[in-house]
């Protein structure tokens, strides 16, 4: 299948998780075999060679990671929603578009030094991403670049990343 019709399979479902947004569902693009493995070769595609590892933020970019990881032959670091992780190497709390969220790093799994790319679905204010960048760069990791399936222009998550590579298969 091509990516774009790949990523027509992303649904627009309104007024969820609250009134006024507008909330897209991946689910029916991962269901389908064909789509998916569009997806994952084209995100397969925009990470660097040198890359050293993968950091997926939860819970769909866990998904696209493992596989991602899989393709390129490279390991995957779970950054967290609070409370899972036994051991924690840094916490950082941000804005969401709705609400205020935190992340955790697990603490032994990034080494100071390594390279790594952010992945996850949705860039909408940028604020995950820009946690999940900024939790590796505490554990002395560095971020050479953050790739999404689809960034919502709109809300300008770029302007929380600057300076960094964003890669987007659908900027809408
Ligand atoms: C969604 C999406 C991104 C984030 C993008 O996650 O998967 O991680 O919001 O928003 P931002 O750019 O404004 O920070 P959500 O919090 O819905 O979590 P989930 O993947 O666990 O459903």
């Amino acid at each position: 299948m091509d990516l774009e019709r790949a990523l027509g399979l992303i649904a627009e479902v309104p007024d969820f998780p609250e009134p006024g947004v507008l909330f897209r569902d991946l689910s029916p693009l991962f269901a389908d075999a064909d789509g998916f493995a569009a997806v994952i070769d084209a995100l397969a595609a925009t990470v660097d060679p040198g890359t050293d590892v993968l950091a997926a933020v939860e819970a769909r970019g866990f998904l696209l990671a493992a596989a991602v990881g899989y393709a390129r032959g490279m390991g995957v670091v779970l950054v967290r929603k609070p409370g899972k992780l036994p051991n924690v190497a840094g916490r950082v709390d941000y804005a969401l578009e709705y609400g205020s969220a935190t992340l955790e790093l697990p603490s032994g799994v990034v080494r100071p030094g390594q390279r790594a790319v952010v992945l996850d679905d949705v860039l909408a204010t940028g604020g995950t991403v820009a946690a999940a960048c900024e939790l590796l760069e505490k554990a002395g990791a560095t971020v050479t670049g953050v790739s999404v399936v689809m960034e919502l222009a709109a809300l300008d998550g770029r302007s929380a990343l600057s300076g960094r590579k964003v890669s987007s298969l659908l900027v809408t």
